[in-house]
């Protein structure tokens, strides 16, 4: 009875979202929307009577789809990923729309305006998008002076990133850079995430050369010496580069990856637009396969000695468990929700529970790496 008022509800509420409110949105500049919706979910947070309205249009959970990881609680496996939330101004409403975790940021040492506008576009043929921001955000000093006040009813990550400007693109400055923005959180959030794969910075992604990171966990290490931490990376490594990020990630104080930031590379076979922008990194259906092929690498080499988060490309609970049950724990979404509204989270989980009962398993965590066994 309860899960037939869920489909119900769910299917009423993504047919008033394809129906009207995806017409409107895909008219506007996706940027402005994007603003918008962050004002609207930041209102709907509050207050108590906003947030408890907010749940009974959108949440949902369940017993099979909680675990332990890192000693982390996580409500269900379904995160936001990082970019959505610039500036961790709607981390009280997440949880009412089902988020199993959330992740702020990417966040910077020093505050940054982003690249110049228009810097964020949709490939509507292709479920994607084209992200040229260049990490604007208020900044460590600001952000976290805001969030260590702050308690969270969902487990929250830190997603850092180096400052997009001229002044960090030396290696020194560059590490500094980090440095000071995870100082700021030292006491704040749950985990945190480690950007070396923003695809519209300054200076490209110096950290992916495996010396370079080196040198950047040898002094992180230091500081983030409490919470789990993980490396964010690009899906378009090669298995050489991989392999050496994994082997100086199991020198250091990394628990896992998020697999994958934005693409970079336009001969994607799944993009269906000509002519579009050579600038900024692709999001969406775009790198669904390069994220799971990435997860199902990772996996399988270091044999769930790393946790992985999948993120890229998910629409639907089955492309969520294809992530799982090719490696990872958990997953991020975010232009899934753009595309087909924000009960997608609610619809995920619900979905994950019946493919659960399907394959015979009674929690999430079993499901983790299935299609290698
Ligand atoms: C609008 C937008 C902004 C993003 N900004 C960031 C960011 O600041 N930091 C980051 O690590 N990833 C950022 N990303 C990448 C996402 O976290 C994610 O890795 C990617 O979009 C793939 O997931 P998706 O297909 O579900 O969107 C951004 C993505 C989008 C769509």
């Amino acid at each position: 009875m309860k899960n037939f008022f869920f489909a119900i509800r769910n299917k009423i509420t993504k047919s008033f979202y394809k129906l009207i409110f995806k017409k409107i949105f895909f008219i506007i500049d996706p940027e402005v929307v994007h603003d918008r919706i962050i004002k609207v979910g930041q209102f709907l947070g509050s207050n108590f009577l906003t947030r408890e309205i907010t749940k009974l249009f959108f949440y949902y959970s369940h017993k099979n789809l909680k675990q332990n990881i890192l000693g982390i609680d996580f409500p269900n496996p379904i995160g936001l990923a990082g970019g959505f939330d610039k500036n961790a101004q709607i981390t009280d409403i997440l949880p009412s729309i089902g988020f199993g975790f959330m992740e702020v940021g990417s966040i910077t040492g020093a505050p940054c305006e982003g690249n110049s506008k228009p810097r964020l576009w949709r490939l509507k043929k292709s479920r994607g998008l084209i992200v040229y921001y260049g990490l604007k955000n208020e900044g460590s000093e600001k952000l976290s002076n805001k969030l260590q006040k702050k308690s969270f009813k969902i487990p929250l990550g830190i997603n850092i990133a180096k400052t997009n400007n001229k002044e960090t693109v030396e290696l020194e400055a560059g590490i500094s850079d980090y440095q000071k923005a995870f100082k700021k959180f030292t006491e704040i959030g749950d985990y945190f995430t480690i950007n070396i794969s923003c695809p519209n910075a300054f200076g490209g992604q110096p950290f992916t050369n495996p010396a370079y990171l080196d040198v950047l966990l040898t002094r992180i290490d230091k500081i983030l010496t409490k919470k789990p931490v993980f490396l964010k990376i690009s899906p378009d490594l090669t298995e050489r580069e991989i392999d050496k990020i994994i082997e100086i990630s199991k020198k250091h104080h990394v628990n896992g990856f998020i697999c994958t930031n934005l693409t970079k590379r336009r001969d994607n076979k799944n993009i269906v637009e000509n002519n579009i922008s050579e600038k900024g990194g692709i999001s969406g259906k775009v790198i669904s396969e390069l994220s799971n092929n990435l997860i199902s690498y990772i996996y399988k080499k270091t044999k769930r000695n790393f946790v992985i988060i999948g993120c890229g490309g998910v629409f639907t609970a089955e492309d969520a468990y294809i992530k799982i049950k090719a490696g990872a724990s958990l997953v991020q979404l975010i232009t899934g929700m753009i595309f087909e509204g924000p009960q997608l989270i609610s619809t995920i989980n619900q979905g994950l529970v019946k493919l659960l009962k399907k394959d015979g398993l009674n929690n999430i965590s079993e499901a983790v790496g299935l299609s290698h066994k």
